[in-house]
């Protein structure tokens, strides 16, 4: 007797846009100790080692406002105009994590093909969200002060995009962070063509020389914007935390998009990252310490690729944030480099799931510099310069064959 096979459930068109989010494929490859990953963007546990949570009081198991606390927004809105944000408390809504912040404002602007324009490369996922959307994305290639003004300008006349995707500071992969000048002249264009900014914005105090340039949005004199930050990269990214500030009109479809997405942000956690941040003076000396912590390593970084990557790739020391952004001088397999790295205990994020148009993919690759110890960091290294070197040998060989 054939045994019934049940039928496929009919989902929604949408989920064929759902792609599965490379680094978390790589990442549950990694799971095993051994290996050296330089593939998240994962901070370095052993800050957390003599930390000390405060006690949650039975008050904040109780389900709370959609907003989010208030004294935790307080507390983040007076960050944002420090920044010179146009920000207050009640335009400042506490996200499950600056992720949660990309799927509001997606949800908020993007129909399936609405324009979008995002940096190439771009954090892979907000690509993932904006595709789930099935936006129309549109990639504007970086230099190292960023997007240039006039190709924005261009594919603005071009495309009328509603929305602009930008990570300018320490971006997420490249390490890039836009001068001081690009940031005035893109909000001007952006002004010019009253063009919505989401702004993602999770490195900024994770800075290894001098304090960045104020956010974009602070730029803005007319055009909408929506301002996320994070707890995750600076604190603890388990308590799932992070911020959106917003012009004032866009707040309210904001909060309502919370509501029907989870009701509201974790309460204990609320309270813990509202003990951990209460005191600015405290807080400060703590981000003090994780960056000099981060800087050490990014100097190990560079000076172990300055000795096993010239002449294989070129690069720029970034200063702030957590990635090396590796551009190779020859086209070689980095999913056959991948495999032969994993085998020999190592990982890495190779550069073409952080792009969302497929003509722009170069061979590159992201290196995370702050999970992995100072002792495993020159053990992975030479690991991943050996793979990379045969991988080389072999294309100069097939291409001086050919
Ligand atoms: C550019 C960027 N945006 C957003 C996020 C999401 O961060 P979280 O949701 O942990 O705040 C990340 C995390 O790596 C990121 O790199």
């Amino acid at each position: 007797m054939k045994t019934p096979t049940a039928p496929s459930p009919r989902l929604a068109s949408r989920i064929d846009k759902l792609t599965g989010s490379v680094a978390r494929d790589i990442l549950s490859r990694t799971q095993d100790k051994e290996i050296i990953s330089f593939a998240g963007g994962l901070p370095d546990a052993s800050l957390w080692r003599d930390l000390k949570l405060p006690e949650v009081p039975p008050s904040a198991f109780q389900y709370g406002p959609s907003e989010g606390e208030r004294s935790l927004r307080e507390i983040l809105a007076r960050r944002s105009k420090g920044l010179g944000l146009p920000a207050n408390a009640d335009t400042t809504l506490i996200t499950s994590g600056s992720q949660q912040g990309l799927d509001l404002a997606a949800k908020l602007i993007l129909e399936p093909g609405t324009p979008i324009i995002l940096e190439a490369p771009s954090y892979l996922a907000a690509i993932q969200v904006f595709k789930l959307f099935q936006a129309d994305l549109h990639s504007l290639p970086l230099d190292s002060e960023g997007i240039c003004p006039r190709a924005l300008d261009r594919l603005l006349n071009e495309t009328q995009a509603p929305v602009i995707y930008l990570n300018p500071t320490f971006q997420n992969p490249s390490g890039t962070s836009y001068s001081l000048e690009r940031r005035k002249q893109i909000a001007a264009v952006l002004d010019k063509h009253a063009t919505l900014l989401l702004e993602d914005d999770p490195y900024r105090d994770i800075a290894y020389d001098a304090p960045p340039p104020p956010p974009i949005a602070s730029f803005l004199q007319t055009s909408p914007w929506i301002y996320l930050a994070s707890v995750s990269k600076t604190l603890i990214p388990g308590l799932r935390l992070g911020s959106l500030t917003c012009s004032p009109e866009l707040f309210s479809p904001l909060l309502k998009l919370k509501q029907a997405a989870d009701l509201h942000s974790n309460r204990p956690a609320q309270f813990i990252a509202t003990q951990m941040l209460a005191d600015p003076a405290v807080n400060q000396a703590r981000i003090d310490g994780l960056c000099q912590h981060y800087r050490q390593k990014r100097d190990l970084m560079q000076t172990l690729l300055a000795a096993h990557f010239s002449g294989l790739a070129s690069w720029e020391v970034p200063s702030g944030g957590m990635f090396f952004w590796l551009r190779f001088t020859q086209r070689i397999d980095l999913a056959q480099a991948l495999n032969d790295t994993l085998s020999r205990g190592v990982a890495f994020m190779p550069g073409a799931p952080f792009f969302a148009d497929p003509e722009d993919v170069g061979t590159s690759m992201r290196l995370n510099f702050s999970l992995v110890s100072p002792e495993r960091m020159e053990e992975g290294i030479r690991i991943l310069a050996a793979v990379v070197r045969d991988l080389h040998q072999t294309a100069a060989c097939a291409e001086s064959a050919s």
